[in-house]
């Protein structure tokens, strides 16, 4: 039986209940996170908690906790009663429940959702996956991690029904933005490793701009610079980074293999560099 966290109670997955008034399901006005743990340590947990003040602040809703560190208390409980050693923490705030309306309600206290779900066995993906390219059709602030993904749905059921693990979606100038649930890598022609600036046209991945930050410590440089189709379909490899996935390959692009169809030499570096640095956070 799984207990998450709802509006300060904790009480078993199953008999928890949200009103048909939640702004969340009616207007999607809400955040969220999604936090890795393993041997019941939270990862990165500073970078999710920042963007997580981060999303509130942009949307105008209150930090709902007494403090910073009440978040830490209530995942630490929940690591503790449940079972899961290793999987990930689904954090969830919406503007509270309120008679349907679109403005902000006056009294609302916003609804608080908490919960793990374990880790799925991801071994068949570490191969290296397929992608596909699609329009980016989301909205102008992409940089807050919002509950409103049907766009990232859409896409993801794309990819899925045409047999590829994630959309590369691209704005108007045919310039890849990123996948519907992950940040795009490529490694270009000339050698540079390239991915999206962060601007309103991304989620500021938390593995992404760790993997920028732990790269640059070894000396390697990812280039925060936009790539476009034409560069990505003459790459000589290209990957992908998530906190459910960390660093994964991607060997095929519309159904064509990149180069010789396997992982690629900095990818593999990398890929290393970045689960060495996670590790580090175990001891
Ligand atoms: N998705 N871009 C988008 C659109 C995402 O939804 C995600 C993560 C990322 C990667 O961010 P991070 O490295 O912080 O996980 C980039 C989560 C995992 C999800 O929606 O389940």
């Amino acid at each position: 039986m799984t207990i998450c966290y709802i509006n300060g109670k904790y009480m078993p997955k199953i008999e928890s209940k949200i009103s048909i008034e939640d702004r969340g399901l009616n207007f999607s006005d809400g955040i969220y996170e999604v936090i890795r743990f393993k041997n019941k340590k939270l990862l990165n947990y500073k970078d999710h908690q920042i963007r997580l003040e981060r999303s509130l602040h942009e949307i105008k809703i209150n930090f709902p906790f007494a403090s910073k560190k009440s978040v830490k208390i209530i995942i630490s409980n929940l690591l503790k009663i449940n079972s899961y050693e290793n999987g990930f923490v689904y954090l969830q705030i919406t503007r509270g429940t309120a008679t349907r309306n679109h403005l902000f309600p006056k009294f609302s206290k916003p609804n608080v959702i908490l919960s793990l779900y374990p880790e799925p066995n991801l071994s068949n993906l570490s191969k290296g996956v397929s992608i596909i390219l699609t329009d980016d059709m989301r909205w102008k602030r992409c940089d807050i991690k919002s509950v409103s993904l049907l766009p990232n749905v859409l896409g993801k059921q794309f990819a899925h029904e045409n047999g590829c693990y994630e959309s590369w979606q691209m704005d108007k100038e045919q310039y890849i933005t990123e996948g519907t649930t992950s940040n795009a890598f490529i490694v270009s022609g000339a050698g540079k490793i390239k991915t999206h600036p962060l601007n309103n046209k991304i989620l500021g991945g938390v593995t992404r701009n760790t993997l920028i930050r732990v790269a640059k410590k070894k000396k390697i440089r990812i280039e925060e610079k936009a790539f476009s189709l034409k560069e990505l379909i003459n790459c000589e490899e290209a990957f992908l980074t998530s906190t459910t996935v960390g660093v994964l390959p991607v060997t095929k692009i519309n159904n064509k293999k990149i180069k010789s169809g396997k992982i690629g030499n900095k990818t593999k570096i990398l890929i290393e560099i970045y689960n060495e640095f996670l590790k580090n956070q175990l001891i």
